[in-house]
C-alpha cells in the first residue's frame, strides 16, 4: 500500500528487507521448507501490521530501529495465518497476493510446516528485539495470546464452524475482531509497549486498534463482493461461494460501508489529540477504510 506518508514509505522500505533478514537463508536446509517460507512471506503484501508497529512505536516517541524485530514478529505470525487459511482444508484458496498459494506451489505437507516454522520465528525474532526484559516478556505474551485459542486461530475455528450458519450481528463482530482484529491490536501494542510503560497511553492506541482491527475484516468482507480477482491478488467472490458469514451478508453493502467509517473515525477521535507523531497512525486509519485490495 502506498501512502503520501513520508514516514510510511520509508518504514514499507525498511520492512522487505528486514524481513529479507530475519528468514533463514533459501540455500539453507531443508531447501523446500526454506524456500517454502521465503515464497510466502516476500510476496507483495501491504505490510499493514508492521506499519502499525512502527507507527505506534512511532506515536509514543520509539525509533524504528528499535521496532524492526517486532514488525517482523506480526508479519511472520500473520504470513502463517494466511498459509494455513488458504489450505485446502479451510478456505481452500489457490490464489494469494496475485501468486499461486503456497501450498498449490510447494504441497499441502511443506505449506502446513511453512507456518508452523514461521509462527516459531516470530517469537525467535521478536526475542532478538533490544527491548528490555520485562518489556519483551509482555511482548511474547501479548504476541501469543492475540495468535492463539482466544485471538486469531480462535477465530478461524470459529470462522469454519459458522460457514453456513447464519450469525447475530454480535457474533459475527466477536468472530472478526478473533481472527482479525486480535493481530491488528497486537501489532499497535507491540509498537506501544516498545516505546512506553505509560498504560494511559497504551489504553488510547488500543482503543485505536480495536477500532482499526474490526475495520479491517469488515472492509475484508466488502472487497470480497465488489472487488475483481485481479485487484485484489486473490479470488474475488470466495466468501459468498463458500457461504461464509460476513458483514455485507448480514448487514448489506451500504450499512458495512457505514459500519467500517463508523470504526475508523472511532479510532481517529481516540488519537485526535497526540498531536503530530501519531500522524502515521491517522495515514493507517485512512488506508484501511479506503484500500483497493
Ligand atoms: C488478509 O490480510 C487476511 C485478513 C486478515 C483479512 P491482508 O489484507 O493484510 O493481506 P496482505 O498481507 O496484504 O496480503
Ligand atoms: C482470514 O480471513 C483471517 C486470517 C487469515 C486469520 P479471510 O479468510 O477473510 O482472509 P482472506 O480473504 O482469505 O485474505
Ligand atoms: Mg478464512
Ligand atoms: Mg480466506
Ligand atoms: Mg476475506
Amino acid at each position: 500500500m502506498t501512502s503520501d506518508n513520508p514516514f510510511l514509505n520509508d518504514c514499507q522500505k525498511r520492512i522487505e528487507q528486514k524481513l529479507l533478514e530475519n528468514l533463514p537463508a533459501i540455500d539453507r536446509l531443508p531447501l523446500e521448507l526454506h524456500q517454502a517460507m521465503h515464497y510466502a512471506v516476500m510476496s507483495p503484501g501491504k505490510r499493514i501490521r508492521p506499519l502499525l508497529v512502527y507507527a505506534a512505536g512511532h506515536a509514543l516517541g520509539a525509533a524504528s530501529g528499535d521496532l524492526d524485530h517486532q514488525a517482523c514478529a506480526l508479519e511472520y505470525i500473520h504470513v502463517y495465518s494466511l498459509i494455513h487459511d488458504d489450505l485446502p482444508a479451510m478456505d481452500d484458496d489457490d490464489l494469494r497476493r496475485g501468486r499461486p498459494t503456497c501450498h498449490v506451489k510447494f504441497g499441502e505437507a511443506m505449506a502446513i510446516l511453512a507456518g508452523d516454522a514461521l509462527q516459531s520465528l516470530a517469537f525467535e525474532t521478536l526475542g532478538r528485539s533490544n527491548a528490555s526484559d520485562s518489556r519483551k516478556v509482555r511482548m511474547v505474551s501479548t504476541l501469543a495470546n492475540a495468535s492463539g485459542s482466544h485471538g486469531m486461530a480462535g477465530g478461524q475455528a470459529i470462522d469454519l464452524v459458522s460457514t453456513g450458519e447464519s450469525l447475530t450481528v454480535v457474533e459475527l463482530e466477536n468472530l472478526h475482531i478473533l481472527k482479525t482484529g486480535a493481530l491488528i491490536r497486537a501489532s499497535v501494542l507491540l509498537g506501544a509497549i516498545t516505546a512506553s510503560d505509560d498504560e494511559e497511553k497504551i489504553a488510547i492506541l488500543d482503543h485505536y486498534a480495536k477500532n482499526i482491527g474490526l475495520a479491517f475484516q469488515v472492509v475484508d468482507d466488502i472487497l470480497d463482493v465488489t472487488s475483481d480477482t485481479e485487484t485484489l491478488g486473490k479470488t474475488q467472490g470466495k466468501d459468498a461461494a463458500q457461504d461464509k458469514p460476513t458483514y455485507p451478508s448480514l448487514l448489506g453493502l451500504t450499512e458495512s460501508r457505514e459500519r467500517a467509517r463508523q470504526l475508523c473515525n472511532e479510532a481517529l477521535e481516540s488519537i485526535r489529540e497526540m498531536g503530530d507523531a501519531a500522524s502515521p497512525l491517522r495515514t493507517i486509519a485512512h488506508m484501511v477504510l479506503n484500500r483497493v485490495n
